[in-house]
């Protein structure tokens, strides 16, 4: 079994790097391989639409992107994280998600027909944490929306969705009890699911299923 969590700011002293490392909390107490990456540390450049990709779910663009393939497709669950900008994800963020689209898969000839690679491999679990300065959820805009839509194309079941607000000062989310609760609940509900799943496929072999 293995996580990767993903981060999408570039402090990485700051709130949303705080809060996922929170959610994995669980996995490490369960001795669960973990791998924590801070997308600032990665050279990755937009995806330039070429559709390259359409029929070998790789993706040509040399870049660092290259070396986070692998580890996307080898985990069983994922964790995104990333702080309100303008209402929606940060840049880095935007980039990694866009170029994921070598894992959506189109008919060739109607392609309202399609499916995230995760479909055809088996559903894959997420949790999402969206941080934000304001009070109000409204001031968050799309943050949560514009992780969980997409993993959710690419064929992952997002368990929690934690949306945590008035966050400001990089730190300021150790002394916030709730948020460090919230964000640990959403990586124990994400293990708890991965369990199960663990215990249905026993089960199934065991009944011969
Ligand atoms: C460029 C930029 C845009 C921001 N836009 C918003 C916003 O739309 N709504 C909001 O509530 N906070 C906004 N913030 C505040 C951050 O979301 C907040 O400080 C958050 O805690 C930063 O997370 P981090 O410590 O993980 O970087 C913005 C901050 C920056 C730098």
């Amino acid at each position: 079994m293995k996580l990767l969590a993903i981060v999408g700011s570039r402090r990485k002293k700051g709130n949303t790097s705080i809060l996922v490392q929170e959610a994995l909390k669980p996995f490490s107490m369960e001795g669960i391989e973990t791998e924590l990456i801070f997308l600032g540390d990665y050279d990755i450049r937009d995806c330039n639409g070429c559709e390259a990709c359409k029929d070998t779910y790789k993706c040509i663009v040399d870049d660092d992107m290259q070396k986070l393939y692998p580890a996307i497709l080898e985990s069983d669950a994922i964790i995104l994280g990333s702080p309100a900008y303008f209402y929606n994800i940060t840049a880095d963020m935007k980039a990694f998600i866009d170029r994921c689209y070598c894992f959506e898969v189109f008919d060739k000839d109607d392609r309202s027909v399609w499916m995230g690679l995760n479909e055809a491999l088996g559903v894959k679990y997420a949790a999402v944490i969206a941080v934000s300065e304001q009070e109000k959820e409204e001031d968050m805009g799309f943050t949560a929306e514009a992780m969980v839509k997409p993993l959710e194309a690419l064929g992952y079941r997002v368990v929690s969705t934690v949306k945590t607000l008035h966050l400001y000062k990089a730190g300021e989310a150790l002394k916030s009890e709730k948020a460090l609760q919230n964000a640990k609940q959403a990586g124990e509900k994400l293990l708890k699911t991965l369990q199960l799943k663990k215990e249905v496929k026993t089960k199934l072999s065991e009944n011969h299923l």
